[in-house]
């Protein structure tokens, strides 16, 4: 007979797009409790968590103090803030406690220095940090699936080709080089850093492929629109960046193994007018060649009036990866684990 053990203990971090659909998953979900929420925004503290996920009150008050969380000892953080904050990762880490992560975090290579204060905390706190997500994340695991009929791989590309419109974050848009002037000096440079966690992903599939990558590269294209965008939040000046192409490759033995595609455009008045593939194009070209295209569409009973609406499956695929993985978290070995490292995930149809 096998006794079950109880639910994971969880504290969700912050209540944003991603961070509302993480608590409606956990909640629903008999072997997750949610036990505690933090709040970054002051005029969230003190609220019911249900509340300000436009649910039904859970019994959970969102709050400011970290302390008092981590006294809560819970076994997993399902962190899902604007910005991975080092410091506030490694506190969470030592005090012993799991992070799964949609925030800038793969692999944590593009942390520079702060992935080597990751692992230490780990190792302080016999804990286990996981990130994932749609993009990178669940499409990269998909690609490395998709290579699992091939006797001979010689090129994976992954292609996330969507119309962000009515993503509602700029503060993480603006950052990749949305609404900046098209010949903006240091735009390249711009995406860059705000696309670093692509780079991630590349090392994530290398490493689950046993490949030692000799370099990992990055190129940028641009679109502009030819009239001013009026996004709701926030405004894109005609001229502006509109669309926001990135490649980060994976190279090794002089050719690029694994091409890590983004094609985020806005509005209808972008020149060029790039095409949309609204999903993820996986192309592995090997023996056999492999075409995989991830297509989502809302179902029958899904409320949706505005582009915004639709916007919220996004996020649902943003959260599920994290929060699905959280008793495979729990149980992995400490330190930094990737898909490589932990066992077939899947959801728990209720
Ligand atoms: N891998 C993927 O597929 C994928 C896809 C989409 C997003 N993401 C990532 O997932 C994370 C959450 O995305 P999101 O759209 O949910 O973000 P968001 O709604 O824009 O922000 C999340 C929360 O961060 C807090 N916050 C706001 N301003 C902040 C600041 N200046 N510094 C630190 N925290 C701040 C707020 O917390 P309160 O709730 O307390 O107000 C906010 O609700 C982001 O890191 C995003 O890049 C990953």
């Amino acid at each position: 007979m096998t006794t079950q053990r109880p639910p994971y203990r969880v504290v969700q971090w912050t209540t944003g797009n991603v961070g509302r659909r993480s608590v409606r998953a956990v909640a629903a979900r008999p072997d997750l409790e949610l036990v505690g929420c933090y709040a970054w925004s002051a005029d969230k503290a003190g609220r019911d968590v249900g509340e300000l996920c436009g649910l039904e009150p859970l019994g959970v008050t969102a709050t400011d103090d970290v302390e008092a969380l981590l006294a809560l000892r819970p076994d997993c953080v399902v962190y899902n803030p604007m910005w991975p904050d080092v410091d506030e990762m490694a506190r969470i880490l030592a005090a012993g406690v799991d992070i799964v992560s949609t925030a800038g975090f793969i692999t944590g290579h593009a942390l520079g220095a702060g992935r080597d204060r990751l692992l230490a905390a780990c190792e302080t706190g016999g804990s286990t940090l996981f990130g994932s997500g749609m993009n990178p994340g669940f499409a990269n695991l998909i690609a490395l699936v998709s290579t699992g009929i091939c006797d001979r791989v010689e090129r994976i590309t992954v292609l996330e080709s969507v119309d962000s419109t009515g993503y509602d974050s700029p503060d993480t848009e603006l950052k990749v080089g949305f609404a900046q002037p098209i010949d903006a000096p240091g735009l390249a440079e711009m995406t860059r850093e705000g696309t670093a966690v692509f780079g991630d992903a590349v090392h994530m599939m290398a490493d689950a492929l046993g490949v030692d990558l000799d370099e990992v590269r990055f190129e940028a294209e641009y679109a502009r629109t030819t009239h001013a965008l009026d996004l709701g939040s926030w405004t894109i000046p005609a001229d502006g960046v509109a669309g926001v192409a990135a490649s980060w490759q994976g190279w090794v033995d002089g050719r690029c193994l694994i091409d890590l595609r983004v094609r985020w455009r806005k509005g209808r008045t972008l020149d060029p007018d790039w095409p949309v593939e609204h999903g993820y194009v996986i192309d592995v070209e090997g023996q056999p060649r492999v075409h995989t295209k991830v297509e989502v569409a809302p179902p029958p009973d899904f409320q949706a009036t505005s582009f915004a609406d639709f916007m919220v499956l996004g996020m649902i695929m943003t959260a599920m990866p994290a929060v699905d993985a959280i008793p495979a978290v729990c149980q992995a070995r400490p330190g930094i684990v990737t898909y490589a490292d932990l066992p077939l995930i899947a959801a728990r149809p209720s």
